[in-house]
């Protein structure tokens, strides 16, 4: 058995117990704490996947010596507040996408990590999913060809009740740092960060963006036509098309399990990917491996990734116009 790796969970909501569900799978992973604002719930929680220790606050949690890591899976706004707290209690922190709300809370977050000397990573698992490794692979071998354009979505049906997370401004709603946020990651690995964003979006009520349309241009004239929407349950693939062929990243294609390779003139070919458990696995992994020789960040997602997704984010948001209290 590995050397074991002690996580700590804040916030036991929807993506943490699947994240719990894979931290499972992992050898030698260990539940050590659950923390939520309810005792209750972080024991039932905790019940469910055989947590060491439940807490019924988060300041708790990261007191606890026993703690080697926390996953911070807490809506967008409090990722950074809660990433400070893990951090300047000396914890290691896997942190849930968007990573801050914009690019001064990465920069902070990530200047605290560094000061401390503490393991951070976006917990942005796309980027461990062997499907996307696949994808490199095919790109980085030249089967494609050169990149000359990405065509990429990812939209679904939200709960538009206000009082939850993908309606609600004052938790980070709105369909661009939701889920926009894989094509946009999907364009940045792909192409580098664009010269120039065109973009527009649709906002709610409550005045949020639910649908945000992309269009970013780079300086060799690539293109990345990308869309997010939570009002419409859009294909959710991404197509990469080269001089030489294309790849269709098949739904939901930020962790894709099927590829089609279309060289152009001939017949296009189905390459399965499986991925382990509900995907999180392979981030899990990332992160015991990175904790376990002392790397203070990820080289497959490393810090100036994140940090480069933020900024996007933050340049597209200026574009269309939407702007959150973290902003002022
Ligand atoms: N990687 C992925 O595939 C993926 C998928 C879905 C979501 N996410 C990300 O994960 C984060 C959480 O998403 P989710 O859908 O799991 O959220 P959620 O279930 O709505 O909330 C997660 C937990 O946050 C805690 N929380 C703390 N303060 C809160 C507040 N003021 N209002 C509501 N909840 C609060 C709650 O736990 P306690 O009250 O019990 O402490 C809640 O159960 C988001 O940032 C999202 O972008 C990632």
């Amino acid at each position: 058995m590995s050397t074991p790796v002690r996580w700590g969970i804040i916030g036991p909501g929807n993506i943490a117990r699947k994240f719990a569900e894979d931290l499972e799978l992992a050898d030698g992973a260990v539940l050590q704490a659950v923390s939520s604002r309810d005792a209750k719930r972080a024991k039932a929680f905790g019940k469910d996947f055989g947590a060491v220790s439940t807490y019924g606050s988060y300041e708790a949690l990261v007191k606890d010596p026993e703690v080697d890591i926390v996953y911070i899976a807490t809506p967008h706004v409090f990722h950074y507040p809660h990433a400070m707290l893990c951090l300047q209690h000396g914890k290691a922190v896997l942190c849930e996408k968007p990573f801050g709300m914009n690019a001064a809370e990465v920069e902070a977050m990530l200047t605290e990590a560094k000061a401390r000397d503490v393991f951070i990573m976006e917990a942005f698992w796309t980027r461990f999913i062997p499907g996307i490794q696949k994808m490199l692979d095919l790109i980085q071998a030249d089967t494609i060809g050169e990149i000359e354009y990405l065509r990429a979505d990812f939209g679904f049906i939200g709960e538009t009740d206000p009082k939850k997370r993908v309606y609600n401004k004052a938790l980070g709603g709105g369909s661009l740092l939701d889920v926009g946020i894989y094509p946009v990651y999907l364009a940045l690995l792909l192409m580098g960060a664009p010269e120039k964003i065109e973009a527009s979006a649709l906002f709610s009520s409550t005045g949020v963006d639910t649908h945000c349309a992309m269009l970013f241009n780079y300086a060799k004239g690539q293109k990345s036509i990308l869309e997010s929407s939570v009002i419409a349950n859009t294909p959710t693939e991404a197509l990469i098309f080269g001089t030489k062929g294309m790849l269709k990243l098949h739904h939901s294609f930020h962790h894709t399990q099927k590829i089609t390779l279309e060289l152009y003139g001939k017949q296009p070919e189905s390459i399965e990917v499986k991925y382990k458990g509900n995907g999180y696995y392979h981030e899990i992994v990332e992160a015991m491996e990175c904790l376990r020789s002392g790397k203070k960040e990820s080289a497959a997602l490393p810090q100036r990734m994140s940090l480069d997704l933020i900024k996007t984010l933050d340049r597209v948001r200026q574009e269309v116009g939407l702007v959150y209290a973290q902003d002022q």
